[in-house]
């Protein structure tokens, strides 16, 4: 099964992550904490994982807990945020900080649905952190998946109308085990073998499975519309 070829790639190739819980601490039962999960998808929107580090390191020193930001001085919170630009996002940061803290007791909601009424979180976050911090089989799709898909399943319709058709593909196959980890394994594949130039194809887990690979160049997907 592609889910996992994926999975046993992850298991040895993964990235460390400071938000990630490894595959064998996952293994010793711990889970990844949802403060931390949510923090780091909403800073890793449109900024790169090396940015985000340093950022990530000095939010979760300040403030531990999602109380802890919401207890926090907005300018404090719109300084320490200085740098990774968007400064919306800075913003609905705190007040979904504030409407966990204090409407929820403290506790993020664990369904995609219940995650996608807080401030500023979106389609793409709400999935990412249901799969992430609660292992639900929600099909997340971001600009390195809808890489991954397009290619291995030769999807000819260009972004972004193809983007229905991809997360259902993306959704077939997610594996009802792991499905956290199937979502981390898609981005780091598109992050660090199936990249926009020069895909390493010879060291992919999927290349076996992949419609693109030997028929096409992979560099020409995903479709894009003509502008
Ligand atoms: N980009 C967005 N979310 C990510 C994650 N959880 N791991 C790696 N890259 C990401």
């Amino acid at each position: 099964m592609i889910a996992d070829r994926l999975l046993q790639w992850y298991d040895r190739h993964h990235r460390d992550l400071p938000w990630r819980v490894s595959p064998p601490m996952a293994a010793r039962g711990e889970r990844p904490d949802p403060y931390r999960v949510w923090l780091s998808e909403v800073m890793l929107q449109q900024t790169t994982v090396q940015a985000v580090k340093a950022y990530f390191a000095l939010f979760t020193e300040r403030w531990p807990t999602v109380v802890d930001l919401a207890r926090a001085g907005t300018e404090d919170v719109m300084k320490a945020w200085a740098g990774l630009g968007y400064y919306a996002r800075a913003r609905n940061l705190k007040k979904c900080a504030e409407a966990v803290a204090f409407e929820h007791g403290g506790v993020f909601p664990d369904s995609e649905e219940g995650l996608k009424a807080l401030p500023g979180i979106g389609d793409y976050t709400a999935a990412a952190i249901a799969a992430i911090a609660f292992d639900r089989p929600s099909a997340v799709l971001d600009g390195n998946v809808e890489r991954v898909i397009s290619r291995l399943h030769a999807v000819e319709a260009p972004l972004p109308a193809a983007k229905p058709q991809m997360r259902a593909l993306v959704a077939a196959l997610t594996p009802a085990g792991r499905p956290g980890d199937f979502a981390q394994a898609m981005m780091d594949l598109g992050a660090t073998i199936c990249t926009p130039r020069r895909p390493a194809c010879a060291l992919c887990p999927l290349r076996d499975d992949c419609r693109v690979l030997g028929r096409d160049d992979p560099e020409l997907y995903p479709r894009k519309a003509a502008k």
